[in-house]
């Protein structure tokens, strides 16, 4: 992946897309007014990230651009803020000031939601194996701006990392996370979901590992959290209690620590 920006940016623009470059271990390469799909054969690459002023795409020529967005992430944060509650933090169970491992990132809407209940002593740290969407992340979360300060402030709290959540999980102590979270690819995908979409080319679709959970297990002082789609055999496979919601397509799966 090589990383540029629009044509003649202004001097903060490069130097983001320089910065993001040297931190994501990939090619700075200036657009000098290229056509992306020109720019991306030049270097014999499959994608380039482009960040604007107020926007950073992922895209792949031939496919849909992949822009960062909340998308709904934003109504549920404003809904939070209000004070009503969320599926997925009462699923997790989670108070304010809890710390949670978010092992699939994505786009980064639950980590989202996490960190803005969770509030300023919150820790929430969000695990991205793909590269190309690591990078759509740290840029999305650090430069994003919505109209709402808390939202803005709980976007830049959240440490994004670029590791396999195995490999990662396996380096943490025992009990030393409140939440630990996994909403891996839907082994079925649910063929009406428009934010899913265009990720689907850049993510990583393994099916969630025994091996992985064993270590949440261990790494987690409260809730081991799944989402998947509803009534899916991962649930049992993989030692969950399905929560089932009414007639919601989704489910969340708790694996509860004790004391
Ligand atoms: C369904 S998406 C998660 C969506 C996310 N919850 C959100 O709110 O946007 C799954 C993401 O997990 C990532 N992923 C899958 N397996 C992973 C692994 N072993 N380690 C880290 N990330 C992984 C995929 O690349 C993909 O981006």
């Amino acid at each position: 992946m090589i990383i540029t920006t629009g044509n003649d940016p202004i001097p903060e623009i490069v130097q983001r897309a320089v910065s993001l470059a040297e931190r994501t271990g990939c090619n700075y390469v200036p657009r000098d007014n290229l056509s992306l799909p020109k720019l991306v054969k030049r270097h014999g690459e499959e994608e380039v990230l482009v960040v604007l002023q107020e926007a950073v795409r992922l895209i792949r020529p031939g496919m849909p651009p992949m822009e960062f967005h909340p998308s709904m992430g934003y109504v549920r944060a404003k809904r939070i803020l209000k004070g009503e509650t969320d599926p997925l933090l009462s699923a997790a169970d989670m108070i304010p000031g809890d710390s949670v491992l978010d092992c699939t990132a994505g786009l980064g809407t639950d980590s989202l939601l996490f960190s803005v209940y969770g509030g300023e002593t919150s820790k929430v740290t969000a695990l991205e194996s793909s590269l190309p969407l690591y990078a759509l992340l740290i840029e999305g979360m650090s430069q994003y701006t919505t109209g709402k300060e808390r939202v803005n402030e709980a976007f830049r709290r959240i440490q994004v990392v670029n590791s396999d959540h195995l490999d990662y999980l396996r380096a943490q102590p025992d009990r030393s996370v409140d939440i630990v979270y996994f909403d891996p690819m839907f082994r079925v995908p649910l063929t009406d979901s428009a934010s899913i979409s265009p990720l689907r080319q850049y993510a990583n679709g393994e099916a969630l590992s025994l091996e992985s959970v064993a270590e949440a297990k261990r790494v987690a002082r409260k809730t081991v959290l799944l989402k998947e789609k509803a009534l899916s055999g991962e649930f049992e496979r993989l030692g969950f209690t399905e929560l089932l919601r009414g007639s919601s397509k989704t489910s969340y799966g708790v694996i509860k620590i004790g004391n």
